[in-house]
């Protein structure tokens, strides 16, 4: 599919984005080992997702969809089944990796696949780890890349520190700990989301964390815990840099996770002069929680160093839209792990911009913008299969002269489905 954008009118109104994907991935393998019945509200129907529900299903666990909720009839952490196919994560890192954690303890083989874009993903940073376990994985490519073959085995605890800040690679050893002997003590240098740390201590872990470090102790039983999830700060995103870079814009987006370990954009934004004014701060299921008033604003450029960079990963590709349109020079560094990702998504939004008019400069770990207000400019530009690359350039579209096609435009389903329809409501004239 292609999307044909015009210059947008500002946007105007209120509204929910889609549920998080992180907690969704989390809430439907975690209560898939717990034991019981847990209802868990709001959770993200997109592609990414039902890979995970998909797999889970195909391990044993009975999951109804319902129109308001999900239930996840969980069997405990030893009542998974083998599953007489290879488990599909189509496109998402996030299933893959929590999977490889998880089965490398379950007495049966499982054989994990993806498609074209998981297949060529880093899979080494989890192998490692699990390894040193006691598990036994085997890759494609010398261990490097999925197809996945794991033989589950008595896993052992590690003390492990990370050698990247990925809280997909903490969370399978997490996965494996929760089910080895002895204790798995993990160590960051950076913190990455703790959404697995707050909703396995909620659902009764013996997990304990401290500073940079996690601790976790097999033994307990999981129980099953209701929650709802909150909307996606990374999907909410897209609307904030749109509402801030479309002159006369003011919206509400209602119920947006804003876990200081996610919320980086944010900050990024404001620091850059962006309005944006979080109300009704709270807590929702054990998730910070605020509802976002955005409002049109001119941006001056900035500097973005390794340090920040784990709390705003996935924003990277719209923030380039945001540096693009700030006056001044803005840099991104230390932020390799771009390259790995659903595409080498420093070369891809460094490729489509500059066919925007957009003065980009790629680097090896980011890249550096000179920003113009005045300098986006409509044409044929391409997704790279992904739904990150795919939403930053419909917002990129939505201030550029002229007209942009978006080719491969619907792959924003795999993380936000209604992606197009909020567009058009949030533009409509009212
Ligand atoms: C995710 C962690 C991040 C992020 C991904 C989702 C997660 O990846 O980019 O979209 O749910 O744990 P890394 O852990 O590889 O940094």
């Amino acid at each position: 599919m292609k999307a044909i954008l015009k210059r947008t009118r500002p946007l105007r109104g209120e509204i929910a984005v889609e549920p998080d994907k992180s907690i969704s991935h989390r809430g439907i393998i975690f209560s898939s080992l717990a034991r019981g019945t847990a209802a868990v509200r709001n959770i993200l129907l997109a592609e990414d997702t039902m890979s995970t529900i998909d797999c889970m299903r195909s391990l044993g666990i009975d999951i109804e969809v319902l129109p308001e909720l999900v239930k996840i009839r969980g069997q405990g952490i030893n009542g998974l089944q083998e599953s007489r196919d290879v488990l599909n994560c189509g496109n998402s890192g996030t299933t893959m990796r929590l999977l490889s954690g998880l089965l490398s303890s379950q007495p049966f083989l499982s054989v994990l696949s993806g498609d074209k874009s998981l297949n060529r993903r880093p899979m080494q940073r989890v192998i490692d780890p699990l390894v040193k376990m006691g598990a036994q994985i085997w890759g494609r490519d010398n261990n490097r890349y999925a197809p996945l073959a794991i033989k589950g085995q008595k896993l052992t605890g590690i003390e492990y520190s990370l050698p990247v800040a990925s809280a997909q690679i903490k969370t399978a050893v997490i996965l494996a700990g929760l089910n080895s002997e002895g204790y798995c003590r993990i160590k960051e240098q950076v913190r990455s989301r703790d959404h697995s740390e707050r909703m396995l201590k909620a659902m009764g872990a013996n997990i304990r964390v401290e500073d940079l470090e996690v601790e976790v102790l097999s033994g307990n039983e999981l129980h099953p815990i209701d929650f709802t999830v909150p909307g996606d700060i990374s999907s909410a995103a897209f609307f904030i840099a749109a509402a801030v870079l479309v002159p006369g814009s003011e919206i509400i987006i209602s119920q947006v996770g804003v876990n200081p370990t996610r919320s980086g954009f944010i900050q990024v934004m404001q620091a850059m002069g962006g309005n944006i004014v979080l109300e009704n701060q709270r807590l929702i299921s054990g998730e910070p929680v605020a509802d976002l008033v955005v409002k049109s604003s001119h941006l001056k450029s900035i500097s973005l160093e390794e340090n920040i960079i784990p709390t705003l990963i996935d924003e990277i590709p719209v923030l380039a839209v945001a540096m693009a349109l700030a006056e001044g020079r803005s840099t991104v560094r230390g932020a390799g792990e771009l390259r790995v990702k659903e595409s080498d998504r420093i070369k891809a939004i460094c490729t489509e911009l500059q066919k925007m008019g957009v003065a980009i400069l790629e680097e090896d770990d980011g890249f550096v913008i000179e920003g113009d207000p005045g300098r986006l400019r409509g044409t044929s530009v391409e997704s790279w299969g992904d739904h990150r690359i795919a939403m930053s350039l419909a917002i990129a579209a939505m201030v550029a002269e002229g007209e942009t096609t978006i080719h491969g435009a619907d792959v924003v389903n795999i993380s936000f489905p209604s992606f197009w329809d909020l567009l058009s409501r949030l533009t409509r004239e009212k």
